[in-house]
């Protein structure tokens, strides 16, 4: 999830590269770089931190001659944001530079091949293995190595990519990352996000998966993956600056509900080999994994919440015995960590002060930590043993969606390695799991699809005073994290119960009209939740019920139905929060409230 963008005309093109890069730093990058053609040769200044470090080293972009170039700024995915790790990326010679956004999934294979033919690597990079791949197939002809080169990634990309024999060229490509270029009165653009490019132009041609685009500073040229010449078509955007950083969304929140299932597959994919769940680079042997005595998972928030889902999961499915956490709590006891304790620790930022905490004592007490964060290189990620990143890029709204759903994703991912290594489960069973979780991306983008009628019922509780989640099992901890969602967005008060207890007190508050939202999700408790549904509507309230489509139980007492696709039981939460989340986000939006800023929160909670 990086910004890249790219220059070829009349005017010097660093300055333009530092203010297109400028226009994609709302998202939080860690480190920066540029690369321009000039007499020869190509000239490149990258550093880690902010864009203003690239900015004062090059004088505002003024030093660096050229006017042909292309930048990037970096949010790490593979390899720790140092200035060897930000793009761009040279071949050996500097005679090939790259720049690129997305995520090439067999880097590591491509890697020892071309070391097998002499190649030297500098960075940690995926990237790196692209400018190198280039090189290789480059015989005079740019078309032909980037089209060769294509054939052997695997994973997305958006590249911006510049000859050093063709100098009055910039070439551009993409698989399943976003990418744009447009003609300026000067010259020609290319980015991966529109607000990179909108001070220069308003018409765009988006570039569509396994398309390569070779720009001059008067000409624009799109070719297939078998360098055939395509003809396209601009488009007009009429977004304001402040609605292109949302893509067009209102709020960065609805951006990022949208962005799950290429979020979910971004993490999962690189994790799946010939059928098998690869987590080789973690450092955690089968005899490891054979040797967990307990499963230990700490987090805050949501992140607690995916580890309260993924405790079922853990124990239903590698049958490892879990206790889940509180990170506040447990910095604060004396936790018993027996050996062949394995500590899950789960941030999105990798900075939540708790979490860090608990992090230091579970390393104190000699406890093996593993730490599922997004953020690379934050202080969880540094400080963790071993570290398993999701990949749902930078997100901005402070009420979590996208980085959740990839959280929920590498518990699944490594609850099934597990469960295959302690022989748990069969080959069968875990390509069965397999299957299923490709599906994922598509049945949430379904989900997604389904936001207007999740919006209508949501206008009808702009008043609410409270809300009641409950479930069982993993439904239970899905109602959780439905019930935050809304409260911390919509500020409407709302509690998640287990359904089994409500009638050991939470029944009390039920009244006429009470909202209350049943999770129906795991098929060996229906009838029982059903019978809690019956027991709150006898008192009146008016029932919600997201539950499986195959699922008619609950249709007879609930006042409104909410169906999800069938999905093995185990990945039932990457699906029903959907709803839940649209709920929220449409609530606070009805209200008229900051969804992104709610008050009185941040995004990262570094202090306790
Ligand atoms: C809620 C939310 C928070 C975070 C919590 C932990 O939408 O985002 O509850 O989940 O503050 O933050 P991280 O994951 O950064 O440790």
């Amino acid at each position: 999830m990086c910004g890249i963008v790219g220059y070829i005309g009349e005017k010097q093109a660093a300055p333009i590269l530092l203010d297109g890069l400028a226009r994609l730093e709302y998202r939080g990058y860690d480190s920066a770089g540029v690369a321009v053609y000039h007499d020869g040769k190509i000239e490149m200044v990258k550093a880690s931190g902010r864009l203003s470090v690239v900015a004062d080293m090059t004088d505002n972009g003024k030093s660096l001659k050229g006017t042909v170039g292309i930048g990037h700024t970096r949010w790490a995915t593979h390899g720790s944001p140092t200035d060897v790790n930000a793009h761009p990326h040279f071949n050996e010679k500097e005679s090939i530079v790259v720049v690129h956004n997305g995520i090439i999934e067999n880097f590591q294979r491509l890697k020892s091949i071309l070391m097998g033919y002499g190649y030297a690597f500098l960075s940690d990079t995926d990237t790196e293995v692209i400018a190198h791949l280039l090189d290789f197939y480059y015989k005079g002809n740019p078309l032909d190595a980037i089209s060769k080169a294509m054939q052997r990634m695997e994973g997305s990309y958006a590249l911006g990519i510049i000859f050093k024999e063709f100098p009055d060229n910039l070439f551009a490509v993409r698989k399943d990352s976003p990418l744009i270029v447009g003609k300026t009165s000067d010259g020609s653009i290319l980015a991966s996000d529109v607000p990179a490019i909108l001070n220069y132009t308003r018409d765009v041609y988006y570039i569509e998966n396994e398309e390569i685009v070779r720009m001059s500073a008067s000409s624009m040229e799109f070719f297939n993956i078998d360098e055939k010449e395509l003809i396209k078509e601009p488009v007009h955007i009429n977004w304001d600056a402040d609605a292109a950083e949302k893509g067009g969304y209102e709020f960065f929140m609805l951006k990022e509900i949208n962005e799950q299932p290429k979020a979910v597959s971004d993490t999962f994919s690189p994790r799946i080999k010939n059928d098998i769940v690869d987590i080789e680079d973690l450092n955690l042997s089968d005899e490891e994994i054979r040797n967990i005595n307990k499963l230990h998972v700490v987090a805050c928030g949501s992140a607690w919440h995916t580890g309260m889902t993924a405790k079922y999961i853990y124990e239903g499915l590698a049958g490892i015995p879990v206790e889940v956490d509180l990170a506040s709590e447990f910095r604060y006891r004396d936790p018993i960590l027996p050996e062949g304790t394995l500590l899950i620790i789960i941030s999105q930022s990798g900075e939540t002060a708790d979490s860090l905490a608990a992090l230091r004592l579970a390393k104190k007490k000699g406890i093996k930590v593993l730490a599922i964060v997004n953020v690379v290189g934050s202080s969880i990620a540094r400080e963790a043993d071993i570290v398993f990143y999701t990949m749902a890029g930078p997100e901005i709204a402070v009420a979590t969606t996208k980085a959740y759903s990839c959280q929920l994703i590498a518990h699944y991912l490594l609850a099934m390695k597990f469960a295959h290594v302690r022989g748990k489960i069969s080959d069968v069973e875990l390509k069965e799991m397999i299957s299923a979780m490709r599906e994922l991306p598509g049945k949430i983008n379904t989900l997604i699809g389904e936001k207007e009628r999740i919006q209508r019922f949501a206008n009808r509780y702009l008043a609410a005073k409270d809300v009641f989640f409950m479930g069982r099992g993993i439904d239970y901890a899905i109602s959780l994290e439905g019930s935050l969602k809304l409260k911390e967005i919509s500020y409407i008060h709302s509690d998640a119960y287990a359904a089994g207890e409500l009638k050991h007190g939470t029944i009390s508050l039920i009244e006429d009209g009470s909202l209350v939202i049943a999770i129906l999700t795991q098929k060996d408790l229906y009838a029982k939740t059903v019978s809690n549904i019956v027991e709150v509507k006898s008192r009146k309230a008016f029932v919600m019920v997201v539950t499986n489509e195959s699922n008619k139980e609950a249709e007879s007492v609930a006042d409104y139905m909410v169906y999800i696709p069938e999905t093995n039981k185990y990945f039932a939460n990457s699906l029903a929060i959907i709803p839940l989340q649209l709920l929220a986000y449409y609530i606070s939006l009805g209200k008229g409230l900051d969804v992104d800023k709610p008050r009185n929160l941040a995004k990262s909670v570094t202090v306790e």
